[in-house]
């Protein structure tokens, strides 16, 4: 079947386009399956309008303000689910005065603002800024934030959240496994007479009471604990020859979704080779981003705290002026974390509040630029 060629194409993906087209890729699987690419003479996201419900859509996470924002017994919102994964806001601002155990979702947290402690069954793991803490399915733990203003984002999946499979790129690809934090058993810090253990399971809170501190591990063994890995210590992998994918930039895997996480890097030194995201048509995957720091150079008007919905089914792809200015720039210098699922992704209602409606229309003015 491959490869097949028809009317002008690039002699390789994401380079040397042929003069004025627009690339881009129709793919499986997300970025691992078939593919072919299309080389357009307007941009596929140079669209006028849109009637029905399919739409890209934009939230600013920074508007939602969670129960747990006001109220120590308060929970996070979510934002975006389905039925395999969610994407929730914590903001929590006080410590939890009571243990929480997810039995319905393995959890990663991913620390956007704030410092503190996660006390959990396995000991306590520090957190701060750029962190992700691997939570697996039922962990009992509780967040004990030592910051006021806290922004944590909170994925949950109903399979585990696992390390990709590096292949040929080696076990110390992305990361070294050895910067992987793993924590010391020590006493829970929560005081009594009473604990509290609240519980989510089939969709609900249950409550179980003990008259001990339960986080009373005094050692623990075996390959299922609370890990974290901090984004600083994630060191990505390019080519000055060709742009990669964002499953290059795979970070964990579940069953329903992958997460990638973009980091600084120099972009493509080839004079021919593509230096921003190519335009997709997401075909098997819904992708969610979160813009965590930095200049994002790909969309204009982005700001820390937002995040964007990629529907399957729309193409997405680089805002005009940074497709105009890609060999103007030597480096990215965003930090962003994506969530990859494999079944549609729905905003929810407690996500609503936070659309930019007009998003869709982002791509349209000067989309013809060249
Ligand atoms: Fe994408």
């Amino acid at each position: 079947m491959y490869p097949v060629k028809k009317g002008q194409v690039a002699h390789q993906a994401h380079v040397g386009l042929p003069a004025g087209a627009y690339e881009e890729e129709h793919g499986r699987k997300g970025f691992y399956g078939k593919t072919a690419h299309l080389y357009h003479a307007n941009p596929p996201t140079g669209w006028t309008r849109f009637e029905g419900k399919l739409r890209p859509h934009l939230l600013d996470l920074n508007r939602i303000t969670p129960t747990d924002q006001t109220d120590a017994q308060g929970q996070p919102t979510p934002v975006l689910g389905n039925a395999q994964i969610r994407v929730s806001v914590s903001r929590r601002a006080e410590a939890m005065p009571f243990y929480f155990r997810n039995a319905d979702f393995d959890e990663l947290l991913f620390v956007h603002r704030g410092t503190g402690i996660v006390e959990t069954d396995y000991g306590p793991l520090a957190f701060e800024p750029g962190d992700y803490v691997v939570l697996p399915r039922a962990t009992t733990y509780r967040v004990v934030p030592a910051t006021t203003d806290n922004f944590i984002l909170v994925m949950e999946s109903k399979a585990e959240f696992e390390q990709p499979e590096k292949g040929l790129l080696g076990q110390h690809a992305l990361y070294d496994p050895g910067v992987i934090t793993i924590p010391d058993p020590a006493p829970g810090t929560l005081a009594g007479p009473e604990w509290e253990v609240r519980i989510l399971a089939g969709g609900e809170y249950s409550k179980v009471f003990y008259s001990f501190n339960p986080i009373d591990s005094i050692g623990w063994k075996g390959d299922l604990f609370a890990w974290k890995l901090n984004l600083r210590d994630i060191r990505p992998v390019m080519s000055h020859r060709a742009h990669l994918p964002p499953s290059a930039h795979t970070t964990f895997v579940t069953e329903g979704a992958v997460v990638c996480s973009f980091l600084p890097r120099p972009l493509e030194e080839d004079p021919e080779a593509l230096r921003v995201p190519f335009f997709h048509r997401n075909t098997d995957y819904d992708e969610f981003l979160f813009y965590h720091e930095g200049d994002f150079f790909s969309k204009d008007n982005i700001k820390p705290g937002m995040a964007t919905l990629h529907p399957r089914g729309i193409h997405h792809g680089p805002h005009p002026k940074a497709l105009f200015n890609q060999h103007n720039k030597t480096r990215t210098n965003e930090y962003a974390v994506m969530l990859d699922g494999l079944n549609p992704i729905d905003v929810l209602p407690g996500g609503e509040a936070a659309e930019w409606p007009e998003y869709w229309a982002s791509w349209g003015a000067g989309a013809n630029i060249k």
